[in-house]
């Protein structure tokens, strides 16, 4: 028998399409291009083009595979969407920019890549275009740093005991995947049957290892300027840390708080978003039930009122202190 390789599933593809609207052709930005599952579907619309991003080298065949389709309609960069800036793409007409945050199920599931725990890898977590690696955080940083990483990105409840028995640990062996699940779980008293013990801190790392707060944050703020009037910011997020940021970056940015309802609205600073639905999108049951990943998936999106290239934001003070705990890797 043989078996299928490994599929990955482009998660709330059809709610993605009907909100950026392809059928009426232009410039699409996939900043998360992966398996290429967005791209694809974007292309299969006349005049359509995509420029798609992603820092994992391995993507980069699909891309090539894409590039022999659509040779003039599809163009990919091995970059990272903190990049986004340097593509000098201010006078593109950019109709749509897309991103489908976290790792896709072929990256899970490699174990050079050591994203999971489960994938009994070692120790490494980088997706591509990094500077150190989970190894280098957990045998190098103190208990102090290591216990911050763990709270902050992790929501770990034991981050403390955890951090101090890596550190007494590490004195006797270097710490790898193994002995590092070994450690969570005879720290963790209390099982929590929905969810591995080790989940947390794996998560933790994961965002610290690949500066996933700062990625965002960036990619957020240079996909805005990108964008022409009318075009649409989408993003799909994994976690709560990446929904809380680009909620708070849809809404600061859609609503005027500083301002009186009394004040006329010709004297009101001009807003950036229209924010067409509060709520995130949520995959069906149905896609949930074919792809149980997408379970934590949620949707958000905005469309680009006018045409400023430049804007004032101040997500990143609103989230300084996460990005100073990203910065704890300057110690190594
Ligand atoms: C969930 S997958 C995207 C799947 C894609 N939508 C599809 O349908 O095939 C996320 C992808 O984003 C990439 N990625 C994550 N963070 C990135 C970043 N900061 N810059 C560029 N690519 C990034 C990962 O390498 C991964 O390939």
């Amino acid at each position: 028998m043989v078996l299928d390789a490994p599929k990955h599933y482009p998660v709330l593809l059809n709610e993605i399409i009907s909100i950026i609207t392809p059928q009426h052709g232009g410039t699409f930005i996939d900043c998360t291009f992966g398996q290429g599952g967005y791209t694809k579907e974007i292309l299969k619309y006349k005049n359509t083009q995509v420029i798609a991003l992603d820092r994992d080298i391995e993507s980069k065949k699909k891309a090539e595979e894409i590039k022999n389709s659509f040779v003039n309609r599809f163009e990919f960069k091995n970059k990272k969407f903190s990049q986004l800036d340097n593509l000098k793409l201010k006078d593109e007409n950019i109709r749509a920019v897309i991103f489908d945050l976290g790792y896709s199920f072929t990256q899970m599931k490699d174990p050079k890549k050591g994203l999971s725990f489960k994938a009994k890898g070692n120790l490494n977590m980088q997706m591509g275009l990094n500077e150190f690696s989970a190894e280098d955080v957990v045998n190098k940083l103190d208990a102090t740093d290591l216990q911050k990483i763990f709270k902050f990105f992790g929501d770990e409840k034991e981050a403390k005991k955890i951090s101090l028995k890596i550190v007494q640990q590490r004195k006797k062996e270097k710490i790898n995947n193994k002995n590092l699940v070994e450690i969570i779980e005879s720290t963790k008293k209390r099982k929590n049957f929905k969810i591995h013990s080790a989940t947390k801190v794996f998560q933790a790392l994961r965002i610290f290892v690949n500066k996933e707060i700062s990625e965002l944050i960036y990619g957020l703020i240079y996909a805005t300027k990108v964008l022409k009037k009318d075009g649409v910011l989408a993003v799909v997020t994994f976690h709560s840390l990446e929904d809380k940021i680009v909620k708070y970056f849809f809404k600061s940015l859609s609503e005027n708080k500083s301002f009186s309802r009394y004040v006329p609205e010709i004297d009101q600073p001009k807003l950036l978003f229209n924010l067409i639905e509060k709520k995130p999108i949520t995959p069906s049951s149905k896609e949930i039930k074919e792809n149980l990943p997408s379970r934590s998936a949620k949707l958000r999106y905005a469309i680009k009122k006018e045409d400023f290239y430049d804007f004032e934001t101040d997500i990143l003070k609103k989230f300084s202190s996460l990005i100073e705990i990203e910065n704890l890797s300057n110690k190594l």
